[in-house]
Parts: structure tokens; sequence; C-alpha cells
């Protein structure tokens, strides 16, 4: 059950919609992540490669005057990244653009990428390529999957083979960068992220989406709950 599916878009961009950050983070590390990545010049560039719909680049751009660039593949989230920057005033500053983003070949002094590290593939693939983007001295804030528990056949069969915290935070040693800070969601970012992705779906009102939305509480409640965990990384280039 993947975005990819095209029976199931409707579903996640609804769900999406209904998100201010479409990854398990609370109010409270999002205000944290954006003090830890205060940027060491004032005329930095941040640049998020698989923004969404730009929620945290938007935070970054605002506390620090930043201007920065958001990337993703998905129109619908984009659309609401540039309203979300219009109605903060950040129309002029930050940008968003539709593409790829193993495409991109600029450097930024901060870049974020959340929740994405699937687009390289897997999180080493991700933590290389992100690596040749982050300016040195700069930062790079990576959000990924993790295992916190050992997973059973059918968790597996779905996230893959992810590392650990531990195994995540190597990763990125050994893709060049050095880890100022490694932090993981709580069961109650998770347990709030999981409720309100379900309820945009729900929000469609149909038996089908209903439908969906119960399969993936059932999954997460039955099987992926404390299994899958989030990771958050602030890494510099060594
Ligand atoms: C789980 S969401 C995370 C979004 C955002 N970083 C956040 O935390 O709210 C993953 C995002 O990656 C985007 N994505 C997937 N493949 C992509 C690609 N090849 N290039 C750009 N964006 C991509 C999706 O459209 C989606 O918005």
């Amino acid at each position: 059950m993947t975005p990819d599916d095209e029976d199931l878009r409707p579903y996640f961009d609804a769900a999406a919609q209904n998100l201010t950050f479409n990854s398990p983070l609370g109010a409270a590390r999002a205000a944290d992540l954006v003090e830890r990545l205060a940027p060491p010049t004032p005329d930095a560039h941040v640049l998020d490669l698989g923004c969404g719909s730009g929620e945290l680049l938007l935070r970054l751009c605002e506390r620090h005057g930043l201007a920065g660039d958001g990337v993703d593949r998905a129109p619908a989230d984009l659309e609401r990244a540039r309203q979300r920057a219009r109605t903060r005033g950040l129309g002029d500053r930050v940008a968003f653009h539709e593409g790829d983003a193993t495409t991109w070949d600029t450097t930024a002094t901060v870049v974020l990428n959340v929740g994405a590290g699937h687009i390289w593939g897997s999180a080493p693939a991700a933590l290389t390529a992100l690596h040749r983007r982050t300016e040195a001295g700069g930062r790079l804030l990576f959000g990924d999957g993790v295992y916190d528990a050992e997973p059973d056949a059918a968790v597996r069969e779905v996230f893959g083979d992810l590392p650990d915290l531990a195994g995540l935070a190597r990763a990125a040693t050994d893709a060049g960068f050095r880890v100022l800070h490694a932090a993981a969601s709580s069961q109650a970012e998770w347990d709030d992220f999981e409720s309100d992705w379900r309820a945009g779906i729900e929000r469609l009102g149909t038996p089908g989406a209903r439908a969906f939305s119960d399969q993936r509480r059932d999954e997460y409640l039955g099987g992926y709950r404390g299994v899958v965990g989030f990771a958050w990384l602030v890494l510099t280039p060594a």
C-alpha cells in the first residue's frame, strides 16, 4: 500500500490535506528542530527535498529570516505550500517547485529531507545524495523510518529493511556526516499522526474511504505501532 498505487492516490491526497506535517512530528519537536537548524550565517539558503506542504521549511525560514526552495512531485501538496507561504508573507522568499528531487542539483546551507529518504531507494543512498547537496559547515535534517523493535514478516513486507536508530546514525557517519543530534518521535507523536492521517480520509465520507481508513488503523494498532519508529538526525558534513 503505497501512494504509487494510482487507485489509492485520492486517499493519500486526502490524508495529506488534513496534516500540518506529513510525518510524526509534534509542535514541541518542530520548534526544537527549528532552533537546532539555526544556520551559521544570516544569508543561508534552505532546500527541502520532498517538502510536501512545506510547513517545516516555512517555519525555519520565518524564524531565522531565510530564503528557501522546496521540491516535491505532488502538485496538490505544493499548492498548499504556496498558499501557506502567501498567507504568512513568505511568498517572495520561499519558492516551491514541482519536480523529481533526485534530479535537483543545487546545494544549500540547510537541507531538509523528512519522510522522503525513499526517493533515493534507501536511507544510505539518500544520505550519500544529500551529502552532495549540503554545503560545508551547513546542516542536514534527515527524518526517516527506523525499526524500534523486531518487525514480523507482515510489517517487514510493507516497510522493508529499515535500520534501527543506531544503524541510521552509522549510515549518516558512513555517508560523511557528523551526528549533532539524534532523536526519535514519541509514541504520542505517532498516535496523533496516524489518527490525523486517517481523519483526512474519513472526511471523504464514502464507504471505500472508511474501509481504507479502518484497514490502516488495524495495520497500525495490530502491526507496526511501537515497531516502526521515526528518527530525527541533525547532521553536518564531517
Ligand atoms: C511522507 S511525505 C513527507 C512530506 C514532508 N517532508 C513532511 O514531512 O511533511 C513524502 C513526500 O515525498 C514526496 N516525493 C516522493 N517521491 C518524490 C520525488 N521523486 N521527488 C520529489 N518528491 C517526492 C511526496 O510527494 C511526499 O510529499
